[in-house]
């Protein structure tokens, strides 16, 4: 599957499994970030991109049921034919589970899709509610703040030094290039 067939194949099926908009965004937005560090560190762009796609592909019918969360996703994914290491990637993504990331693939999905929730949530308590008004130096001053979009998982991200040898002050830039490239979509 070539990446361009294979991303609409993707968004097909995210499509079919997930009617929230926000949803819908959160899934574009990493997949903009996944794109843009498979661009740092030189790795395959439409694999990377597609993992963020459709890491969520079962959140609506698994909202319930966290433990399932993933696991469903990987399930689908495998069944349609995608690439294992996406479809590894995926499973792995939910730490409920208590599996080990191990390729670079799989530690980017894992720790870093919750910066662009905080990154969305930061750009909504601006005045302008615009993305281009917020400041990296904001989304690091946010993390900090415990209370502040609280179903964001700092700990999580906090992995990125170890996972992927960047700060996450750099996650933070290239996240925020990522989804100021999209923002339209994101309507943000
Ligand atoms: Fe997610």
């Amino acid at each position: 599957m070539p990446g361009e067939l294979l991303r609409d194949r993707g968004l097909t099926l995210l499509r079919a499994h997930v009617k929230n908009q926000n949803l819908l965004k959160h899934s574009l937005a990493v997949e903009a970030l996944m794109k843009a560090l498979a661009r740092k560190f030189s790795e395959n762009e439409e694999l990377w991109g597609l993992a963020g796609l459709v890491h969520d592909l079962d959140w609506e019918e698994t909202q319930n049921d966290f433990e399932r969360h993933s696991l469903v996703a990987a399930e689908i994914l495998e069944k349609e034919g995608f690439p294992a290491e996406v479809v590894k990637a995926v499973k792995i993504h939910n730490y409920v589970h208590g599996l080990t990331p191990e390729t670079p693939l799989e530690k980017a999905l894992y720790a870093t899709e919750e910066i662009t929730g905080l990154i969305a949530a930061a750009v909504l308590v601006l005045p302008s509610r615009k993305i281009v008004d917020l400041k990296p130096e904001s989304v690091l001053n946010r993390m900090k703040e415990k209370a502040f979009a609280r179903g964001v998982n700092r700990d999580i991200i906090n992995l990125t030094p170890s996972f992927l040898g960047i700060s996450v002050a750099e996650l933070t830039e290239i996240a925020l290039g990522a989804m100021r490239e999209i923002h339209e979509e994101l309507g943000l």
